[in-house]
């Protein structure tokens, strides 16, 4: 009798507890569903962080309907995350909340590769049923201008999902020859709705950009899968870095209009083993993480026709004094380049040249001073002392004989400064000591230090 009791009581209890337990998981969906991120009430739209939520989690369910792998690139965004959080994918969170996706700004902006976007009639439906406007912007493929053809094909660059006057931004990334990522800057041609997104605010459209392909990993943000940059600390670091120029090709067109290039086997093979010693100098540079511009001639060559100057005899690269290495030497000794001659010291006046095949790659590092930089020149049999003189310049990035390399932005500035107003006019007697209209008379080495900043090999 006591054990048939126990039996039924012990039924009861499950049955009762499984009743109590389905009715607080009922509740709880409708109480999430109610007070955790629907609109506020009634009719009315939601509106600050829910919108964004809402907006994101539309785009999200769109992207991956239409197997759009998108990745976070918002810099806002990612400053937000830790490495721990993302570990921790937000298993602590009870109720869903906006903190990631939603930041101060309008907006949030997501990448996304350029051979994986295909516009459909399905997606623009899609979205409408979503209740989501969309805008796409397209520009030239940069890809397909050269000298010989200016004209380039349009290519899509950045989509905008509108959804209650939030974004979502969409910049389209492309892989581009040197193996790099490259999106396009945004630009509204005449028809365009200027109002419909606040254009200048946007993070990735005022300039192009270029950046290493990210590896990408899989979280949850804020309740939502999201793709994000597995190393989201170093992509903010490029981020600020990124500003990409494209080679002025008309402009290059036209120089070669009135200097016809030479193509004799001479120049073709001075331009091929040029080509090879400046890739070579970027992976060594690259290899021990000192950034680098192109200086001098070879930058002259890049701003006035897009290629090497055949007559130019070496490869001219820039590299701040800040960031020297002890072992630069070393690395460029290991890729079988031997030091030329070393002038200067790291305090003053350093210049490294290192030889190649029958061309000679010239580092000169710049020295920055108030409101300009400047680089040294030795002259090893009087061991006078040279200085050139610019004025300040950021980097940004640029793409020559299919290599990805840093040239200073304000180029203009820059080849004037060396090359004065007449830049644009081949000049094939150049004297490093007098020609440049930026070098001064900077005095004598002292002759007791001439064996260490005199070593010519
Ligand atoms: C992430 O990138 C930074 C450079 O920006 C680097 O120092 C760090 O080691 C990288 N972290 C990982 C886990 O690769």
């Amino acid at each position: 009798m006591a054990r048939v009791n126990k039996t039924a009581v012990l039924v009861l209890l499950i049955t009762a507890s499984s009743i109590f337990l389905l009715f607080q998981l009922y509740y709880y969906r409708q109480h999430a569903n109610k007070h955790g991120l629907q609109a506020p009430s009634g009719k009315g739209y939601p509106t600050g962080k829910e919108a964004q939520w809402h907006l994101v989690k539309k785009f999200l369910g769109l992207a991956h309907k239409f197997s759009l792998p998108v990745f976070l690139v918002d810099t806002a965004s990612l400053s937000l995350l830790s490495q721990d959080a993302v570990l921790l994918k937000d298993s602590q969170m009870k109720e869903p909340h906006c903190t990631f996706l939603c930041t101060h700004r309008d907006f949030v902006t997501f990448g996304l590769l350029g051979n994986l976007w295909k516009y459909d009639a399905g997606l623009l439906e899609a979205s409408e049923e979503r209740g989501l406007e969309l805008l796409e912007i397209r520009g030239k493929d940069p890809r397909l201008v050269s000298m010989d053809d200016l004209s380039g094909r349009d290519i899509p660059l950045h989509l905008l999902f509108r959804f209650n006057g939030r974004l979502v931004h969409v910049v389209v990334l492309y892989e581009r020859s040197g193996n790099y990522l490259w999106h396009g800057p945004l630009r509204l041609r005449g028809s365009m709705d200027r109002t419909f997104a606040p254009f200048r605010d946007l993070e990735f459209g005022r300039y192009a950009g270029a950046y290493n392909r990210p590896d990408l990993i899989l979280t949850t943000l804020d309740g939502l899968d999201v793709r994000i940059p597995k190393n989201f600390s170093h992509f903010k670091n490029e981020r600020s870095n990124s500003r990409f120029l494209e080679c002025r090709f008309r402009e290059a067109a036209a120089f070669y209009q009135l200097y016809p290039d030479d193509t004799s086997p001479e120049a073709m093979d001075f331009r091929m083993k040029a080509k090879s010693l400046l890739h070579l100098a970027a992976r060594v540079l690259s290899g021990i993480e000192v950034p680098f511009w192109l200086s001098s001639g070879t930058c002259l060559g890049w701003f006035r026709q897009c290629n090497i100057i055949p007559y130019s005899k070496d490869v001219d690269l820039g590299i701040w004094i800040k960031d020297y290495r002890h072992d630069i030497t070393q690395a460029f000794q290991k890729a079988g380049l031997s030091l030329k001659h070393k002038f200067g010291k790291i305090e003053d006046s350093l210049e490294l040249s290192f030889q190649g095949l029958d061309v000679k790659l010239d580092i000169f590092f710049f020295y920055e001073d108030g409101d300009i930089v400047w680089n040294g020149g030795t002259q090893a049999k009087s061991g006078k002392k040279f200085k050139y003189v610019f004025p300040r310049f950021s980097l940004c990035w640029t793409e020559l004989l299919e290599l990805r390399v840093r040239v200073p932005c304000e180029t203009l500035d820059y080849v004037t400064a060396n090359y004065g107003p007449e830049w644009n006019i081949p000049v094939k007697a150049w004297d490093w000591k007098s020609s440049p209209p930026n070098v001064q008379e900077n005095g004598v080495w002292p002759i007791k230090e001439w064996d260490d900043v005199i070593q010519v090999n």
